[in-house]
């Protein structure tokens, strides 16, 4: 049985997800992760691919960019998949001046300017947090991880990548926020909703406010990698 949006057969996706923004990096971490990586979807160019992680059923899909794409994904996986871990693996933007660009930040909760969390129950707005045990896992994959500093703490997912005020910033800064980026909120709130699990680890690309901290093409790569390797050890955790 295919979904409007993912021609997999029920089965062909692994309980346990790992979810790139872009569907190019998807590829690449399938096939620098999995063992027998296979391609199941490629709907709107949007590939999934399975294989297993040191032998165990894992799949790497994309999510699209911003919040509607990754809850059209997510809901479909966890409906009718029966999906129950997903991890995004991305980049944000670094806001607090404790991120350092190619640091890690694991979202322990979402922040965001999108309605979403005002649809699911009249007259409340839900609280955007990952799962425990999920958060818990990613606490101990982080300890192996040596060579890229790993940051716990809330982020901020935005519906417009250009939009985004300095009042906003400066209030979310304050608050202790540590990046933006456009679709942890979709995650953690379909998470909710479907009953399953999800986690959103960042790799830090940009710093709002210190655009002199460019990667070079060697510290982008150790970042993904430490990213990488946390988000599928947290999954089989
Ligand atoms: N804003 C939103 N999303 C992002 C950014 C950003 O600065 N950098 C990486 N993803």
């Amino acid at each position: 049985m295919a979904t409007p949006h993912i021609t997999a057969d029920v089965g062909e996706i692994a309980p346990l997800v790992l979810m790139p923004g872009d569907p190019r990096r998807a590829e690449r971490i399938a096939k620098d992760i999995l063992d027998d990586p296979k391609l199941v979807s490629e709907v709107r160019g949007i590939g999934a691919w399975t294989g297993t992680y040191n032998g165990t059923p894992m799949s790497v899909m994309a999510s699209g960019m911003g919040i509607p794409s990754v809850c059209i994904y997510a809901t479909e996986l966890y409906r009718f998949y029966g999906v129950k871990r997903i991890i995004r693996v991305g980049t944000c933007g670094a806001m607090s001046p404790n991120v350092r660009v190619r640091d890690v930040i694991v979202a322990t909760a979402a922040h965001t300017n999108s309605s979403l969390p005002h649809l699911f129950v009249p007259d409340a707005s839900l609280s955007l947090a990952p799962s425990f045990s999920l958060l818990h896992g990613a606490g101990h994959a982080a300890k192996a991880v040596k060579d890229v500093p790993v940051h716990f703490g809330p982020i901020y997912s935005s519906d417009h990548f250009y939009l985004v005020k300095p009042a906003t910033t400066e209030g979310l800064i304050k608050l202790g926020t540590l990046g933006v980026e456009m679709e942890a909120t979709g995650l953690y709130a379909t998470a909710m909703a479907e009953g399953g699990e999800a986690l959103a680890i960042l790799t830090a690309s940009d710093h709002l406010f210190d655009p002199s901290q460019d990667m070079t093409a060697a510290e982008r790569e150790t970042s993904y990698q430490a990213m990488v390797e946390i988000a599928a050890n947290t999954l089989v955790f």
